[in-house]
This record gives C-alpha cells, sequence and structure tokens, in this order.
C-alpha cells in the first residue's frame, strides 16, 4: 500500500544506497519544496548534508528568523545560515527593472552559495525540490521554465554537481503531507508559495531598506487577516505590493501624503492561470483598516481584480 509513510521509507533508503558516503548541500529557502526535499535527504543520510540559508533581507515579516529557528534547532541539520541582507541591498540599489532585479538576486545568490558550499570541501551532491509539476511542465512556457529562469536556488552549474530531487514524482499537496509526516511545522507545510526574489519584485522601482520594511508591515497584515478568516489555504497566493507611489489622505485633522498598498490575492491550481480571489467585503475591510491604521507610511489600500491573463499574480 502506498502511503506518505512508505514513501519515505523508500526514498530514505533509495538516497543512501544513491549517495554512499559522499556529501550533499542544499540550499533551503524556508519554502515547503526546500524543506520537506532537505529533511527527507538529512532523514536518509544525516550529517553527510549541509544545508544552507542564505537571508538575502528580501523574505516576509519574521521569516527568516522562522526557518534558522525551525532548521538551527529541531531537525538534526548541519544548517548554515548567512545573513546576505546587506550584500543584496547594496547590489540592488538604484536598480528598477525588474529583470534587471532578478539577474542580480539570482547571480548573487550563487555567488553567497559557493562561498559557503567551498569551505565545506569535495561535495558531489545537491538537493532540489523539483516536484512532478515542474517535470511534466519543463519545456514549454510554463510555471515550470518560468522558476527554472527565476528561480533563487537554482543549480551553479559550474559546482558541477549531481542532482538529487526526491519530490520528482509528488504533486504539491502530496509534498505537503510528506511534510507533516517528516513532522515539519504547518507552518511551513502549508506555507503559500513565494518567488526566489521575494519583495523584490513586489516593490515597484528602487528597493530600499524603508521601503522593505513598510511593505513587510503590511504584507503580514494581508496574511494574518486571511489566516484568523480561515481562507489561508483556499488562497493560491495572497500578499501587498508597494508600487512606490503616494496620495492625498487625512488622519485626524492633518492632511497626509503617503504610500499606497495593493492587496494582491488570487486563487489557482498551478499558477499558469488566476482569478482574483472573491474575498468577503468585510475582510477586505479589516485589512484595509489595519494596514493604514497601524503602518504609518501607508494611508491608502487598493484591491487588485485582475485576474491570470492577462495581469500576472506578481506586478514585476
Ligand atoms: P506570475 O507573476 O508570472 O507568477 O503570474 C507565476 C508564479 O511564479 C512566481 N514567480 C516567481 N517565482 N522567481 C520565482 O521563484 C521569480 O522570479 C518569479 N516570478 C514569479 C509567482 O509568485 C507565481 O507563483
Amino acid at each position: 500500500e502506498w502511503n506518505m509513510a512508505s514513501f519515505v521509507d523508500e526514498e530514505v533508503v533509495r538516497i543512501r544506497e544513491l549517495v554512499g558516503n559522499k556529501k550533499v548541500i542544499s540550499a533551503l529557502s524556508g519554502g515547503v519544496d526546500s524543506a520537506v526535499s532537505s529533511v527527507l535527504v538529512s532523514k536518509a543520510i544525516g550529517e553527510q548534508l549541509t544545508c544552507i540559508f542564505v537571508d538575502h533581507g528580501l523574505l516576509r515579516k519574521g521569516e527568516a528568523q522562522q526557518v534558522k529557528d525551525t532548521f538551527g534547532g529541531k531537525f538534526n541539520l548541519n544548517f548554515i545560515a548567512v545573513d546576505a541582507k546587506e550584500r543584496f541591498l547594496k547590489k540592488l540599489a538604484g536598480v528598477t527593472d525588474p529583470e534587471q532585479k532578478r539577474k542580480i538576486i539570482g547571480e548573487e545568490f550563487i555567488r553567497v552559495f559557493e562561498e559557503e558550499a567551498e569551505q565545506l570541501g569535495e561535495i558531489d551532491y545537491l538537493v532540489q525540490g523539483t516536484l512532478y509539476s515542474d517535470v511534466v511542465e519543463s519545456g514549454t512556457e510554463t510555471a515550470a521554465t518560468i522558476k527554472s529562469h527565476h528561480n533563487v536556488g537554482g543549480l551553479p552549474e559550474e559546482m558541477n554537481l549531481s542532482l538529487i530531487e526526491p519530490l520528482r514524482s509528488l504533486f504539491k499537496d502530496e509534498v505537503r503531507l510528506v511534510g507533516e509526516e517528516l513532522g515539519l511545522p504547518a507552518d511551513i507545510v502549508w506555507r503559500q508559495p513565494f518567488p526566489g526574489p521575494g519583495l523584490a519584485i513586489r516593490i515597484l522601482g528602487e528597493i530600499t531598506e524603508e521601503k522593505l520594511a513598510t511593505l513587510r508591515d503590511a504584507d503580514n497584515i494581508v496574511i494574518d487577516e486571511i489566516k484568523r478568516a480561515n481562507l489561508y489555504r483556499d488562497i493560491w497566493q495572497a500578499f501587498a505590493v508597494l508600487p512606490s507611489m503616494r496620495s492625498v489622505g487625512v488622519m485626524g485633522d492633518e492632511r497626509t501624503y503617503s504610500y499606497t498598498a495593493v492587496v494582491r490575492a488570487v486563487t489557482s491550481d498551478d499558477a499558469m492561470t488566476a482569478d482574483w480571489a472573491r474575498m468577503p467585503y468585510d475582510l477586505l475591510e479589516r485589512i484595509s483598516n489595519r494596514i493604514v491604521n497601524e503602518v504609518e507610511e501607508i494611508n491608502r489600500v487598493v484591491y487588485d481584480i485582475t485576474s491570470k491573463p492577462p495581469g500576472t499574480i506578481e506586478w514585476e
């Protein structure tokens, strides 16, 4: 009988035989795919695996700390967290073009990852969280190829590593079940997809530390209210975007001139197409009120009612 427990057992045996006494690295991003594949490989070969988490400073609120708490402790992993926030911010200074942002982030990621890996000596394998949908869709311009083009954590080719892809036969919902089987926290197992370049492509125009902090606070309110409304798992992705645009508002007796936040929430099966989520008005109201009241730099909230196509899920 096939179930998650037997899948884990069989993969553990297979990975052990494949790897022998060689060394393996993996890039942990905090997303469900990299988390599940890393913990699965760790279960198979323990200390022979080293997981590297590159904190590029573009994650959501509290996320970097959560990754460190989760993997630095409980799972008995060789875990390295690299604080590369300043490096990325410096490289991104003044950059406004979306594809340029992606390129810089992708290249810098590989550089940081390689620097860390070099210190570990001879390494033969790299763990990748490739899913079945990535395998069957590759070759056409789908979410998978978009992912392989842009995904931070893509294979540094010069390193000449063989791949271990334990999730290659699984769908996303099965990966989540394997994650539960492995004892990963629900926050990670049920996390919505998040782009590799992170908040850099949700701030239109130049990225600054101040804008990142503002966006993080607004985004956190969106997620928090959607979770409270018990809709988090029904929505494919929900987040805030900061278009770097200001408008006039009024707060008490004061005229304000501050940022607008965009709320984006979509339903989808595979990110190829998406529909804007018909969120209840009272939920939208709570999100709007909280953002304007709690995030000082924002005085207006708009809801994106564009589906994909013709819109994309992200704004950049
Ligand atoms: P779009 O905006 O093209 O997004 O409708 C489709 C899906 O892909 C994600 N996305 C990315 N993921 N690197 C990634 O790893 C990227 O550069 C990137 N751009 C978009 C997006 O979040 C959505 O799930």
